[in-house]
């Protein structure tokens, strides 16, 4: 135990507390189980917790009529219990039913999953063990909490200590049974370009059921998931789970008025042996309860800051200029160093080239699998790279590791390396095939592609890319039965691992056909994670909005991209493009080589703007002040830790015409100090209290710029606010 001598976990004949710096978790011994009592705002040590739950002998004439109906930390057939199991195996028998009875809880070490990222930092971690005696099957589940955050990581494994084989067939790594029904549920769902919109369902009786099959976290529906509780009850919980393949989050509200979540892998495809004398170790969930969704927010971002990006990556990341959306396909070197000159020039810091500069690749139907340099584009990257330094930028490079085009000469020598069933055709998506990752000689192909490339040129950033699903997944006879989407993301963490161990610093931002593979097994080895294609910023205020739910302003990239945006057709004022790339990872990504000197000298300002403010952009408290769900505005702040100063931006999608009222509140600022607040590019300043700021707000709407013919933009006006404490009684201003 380090310096803080706080105890985090009580485990008394009856009751196991265990405590986050505001939450607690209890559960009670029952019979020969463990219930969840309580799961909410902290509570005082005591020696008896019977008040938080009245469940215990509710029927008194059986024990397993109660335990039907109890709140219990995992479920499975076999236990009288006829709710969603979060459990479900094939005994050697045949049989599915299992008897997990509760031996003992106890403090352990955080075990690391084998194959597979976890939180690190963890103060303290509960061990609670149930065993099968009839199947000699241990179950293990793991609590552990931190010192900075409410967040806790969820894990369960399953021993199987008999000489028999026996199958998962399907295995949550986390439930959480509660009281009451009729929660909301905000998913994160979308499509390609459209990524992380949230829905909303309210859930009275009945089962809610979310997840993706395509081998990834996907662009469908995110792992992260928030529930608000029934009003009499109050808060939210939220979830997520460290993994980046198939998942599933399950929600099922009974008459009885107990809800149980369930969140772990996707069971599409499984059937994962559970060998003899072996254990199974279940991707890391993470769970919270929070009494807001602010609160949600900030201790998610915290505990993914903290506890899941690399410590090495917890610093100011480069803005870029990425030449993706300007060029595509169609660049040679002299283009590239314009770009890296006028890079140079706006003060950015690094320079990407995307796809394209590899093999034969022209267009999306080839060369995937080729990392070889395309001398007839690049000039030689080895020199290219070296030039672009000098101009004083880091260089950059775009990857799909994981991919094979058809016409590739990695098709033509190894054609076996395609992930596909031998008695079927492989389903062709964006013109490629999915690499069949799993397999040895695959790894140390794309290991070595990267490696080679390392040694050209020492890119200092890799966009790695993904963009199709598997829809292939095939058990190749060496692959000691691991069901296919879990394995493949091994031998993908694993390729990480490599890379990372020989390239500590290498940056990597992951990306998949945009924001198809946003998760927390991703960001354990890429810190930033390109958010979506979409770059218009209209769209984009409520892809941020969506993504910074869960996810901290660090892992989110945000562009500044073209004035016309290609795909909704929308003009958009370069200041609200700005706007909205400040709000996450800022780089830009249009053909700057044609701007002219105004916007250039614009551009200049916006990158010292960021770099200036970068660490509290970044890594500050970000606090979502109104929703663009609204339709008309949205209002998001974001603050130092100390209070001291903000950022607070304004995104007005709507003009409404004679009303009388349009005032901005922002949030998280300390109601009791004094700011000083300057309206970006504007003279305008004036001094607000704390309070005012959060609780009323100010009528802000004169100040939305209009251009030179008088008019407002059509699709957004946006607002950068920035706020400094004044010490003393400062009175400059007309709302102080
Ligand atoms: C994906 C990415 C884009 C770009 C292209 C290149 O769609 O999301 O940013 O890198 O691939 O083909």
């Amino acid at each position: 135990m380090g310096a803080n001598t706080e105890i985090f976990m009580q485990i008394t004949e009856n009751f196991i507390k265990i405590d986050t710096p505001r939450t607690s978790l209890i559960f009670r011994r029952y019979d020969e189980l463990l219930e969840t009592i309580f799961y909410g705002a902290k509570v005082a040590d005591a020696q008896n917790y019977d008040i938080l739950s009245s469940h215990k002998h509710k029927y008194s004439h059986s024990c397993i009529d109660d335990i039907i109906a109890a709140n219990t930390t995992f479920s499975c057939y076999g236990m009288g219990c006829d709710r969603k199991f979060s459990l479900s195996l094939k005994n050697f028998d045949g049989g599915y039913a299992n008897n997990f009875l509760f031996r003992r809880a106890q403090a352990a070490e955080k075990p690391e999953i084998p194959g597979l990222p976890s939180s690190y930092g963890a103060r303290e971690t509960l061990m609670l063990v149930y065993y099968d005696e009839t199947y000699d099957i241990e179950l293990r589940q793991y609590y552990s909490v931190f010192d900075d955050t409410d967040v806790i990581a969820v894990s369960t494994c399953l021993e199987n200590k008999s000489p028999h084989d026996a199958f998962i067939r399907s295995m949550a790594s986390c439930q959480l049974d509660t009281d009451g029904y009729g929660y909301e549920i905000f998913s994160y769902t979308g499509t390609w370009a459209r990524e992380r919109y949230c829905s909303r369902t309210l859930l009275n009786v009945g089962v809610f059921e979310q997840g993706t099959v395509r081998g990834s976290s996907s662009h469908a529906v995110n792992p992260f998931i928030m529930l608000k509780r029934p009003a009499r009850m109050g808060g939210y919980y939220a979830f997520n789970l460290v993994y980046s393949g198939n998942h599933k989050e399950c929600v099922e509200s009974t008459a009885m008025h107990s809800t149980r979540i369930t969140i772990g892998m996707g069971d599409c495809c499984l059937e994962l042996p559970l060998q003899a004398g072996k254990a199974f170790h279940s991707p890391e969930a993470v769970m919270l309860f929070g009494e807001n969704r602010q609160n949600i927010s900030l201790q998610m971002h915290r505990f993914v800051n903290r506890h899941i990006i690399r410590p090495q990556f917890l610093k100011e990341r480069p803005v870029a200029v990425n030449i993706w959306e300007a060029c595509r396909f169609d660049f040679d070197r002299s283009k590239i160093l314009r770009f890296a000159g006028r890079a140079a020039e706006i003060g950015a810091e690094l320079l990407v080239i995307d796809d394209g500069w590899f093999g034969n690749r022209n267009d999306e139907k080839t060369s995937l699998g080729d990392w070889t340099d395309n001398v007839s584009k690049t000039g030689g990257l080895e020199t290219l790279a070296e030039e672009i330094r000098k101009k004083g930028l880091q260089f950059g490079i775009w990857m799909e590791p994981e991919m094979i085009s058809p016409e590739s000469d990695l098709m033509r020598s190894h054609p076996e390396y395609v992930l596909q069933n031998p008695r079927r055709r492989p389903i062709l998506m964006r013109n490629q095939y999915v690499l069949d990752l799993t397999r040895k000689e695959v790894q140390d192909y794309i290991y070595g592609c990267i490696e080679r490339l390392m040694e050209l040129c020492s890119p200092d950033y890799i966009k790695w890319d993904y963009n199709r699903v598997i829809t292939d997944a095939y058990h190749s006879s060496d692959l000691a039965g691991d069901a296919y989407s879990l394995a493949y993301m091994k031998a993908l963490y694993a390729l990480f691992e490599k890379i990372l161990r020989k390239y500590p610093n290498l940056l990597i931002e992951s990306c998949a056909a945009g924001g198809g593979r946003f998760d927390l097994g991703m960001l354990c080895y890429t810190p930033q994670i390109w958010t979506s294609d979409m770059t218009d910023a209209v769209e984009r205020v409520h892809i941020q909005e969506g993504t910074l739910t869960g996810y901290p302003q660090s892992a989110m990239s945000a562009h500044i991209a073209s004035e016309i945006c290609e795909k909704t057709g929308r003009r958009i004022r370069l200041r609200d493009r700005f706007a909205l790339a400040l709000e996450g990872v800022f780089g830009i990504e249009y053909d700057i080589t044609r701007c002219g000197a105004a916007e250039l000298s614009e551009l200049k300002e916006y990158v010292s703007f960021y770099k200036e403010h970068r660490g509290l952009l970044l890594y500050g408290d970000y606090f979502l002040a109104e929703s663009d769900e609204n339709g008309e505005a949205a209002v998001r702040t974001v603050v130092s830790a100390d209070k001291e100063e903000a950022v607070a931006e304004i995104f007005k999608r709507k003009q409404i015409f004679n009303c009388e009222q349009n005032k901005y509140r922002l949030s998280g600022l300390n109601d009791d100090f004094v700011y000083k607040i300057q309206i970006y590019g504007m003279e305008t300043q004036f001094t607000a209290q704390g309070k005012l700021l959060n609780s009323y707000g100010l009528e802000l709407d004169k100040y939305f710029p209009k251009d030179r013919s008088g008019v407002y933009s059509n699709e957004i006006n946006t607002l950068v606010l920035l706020l400094k404490r004044v010490q003393g009684q400062n009175s400059e201003g007309n709302y102080f």
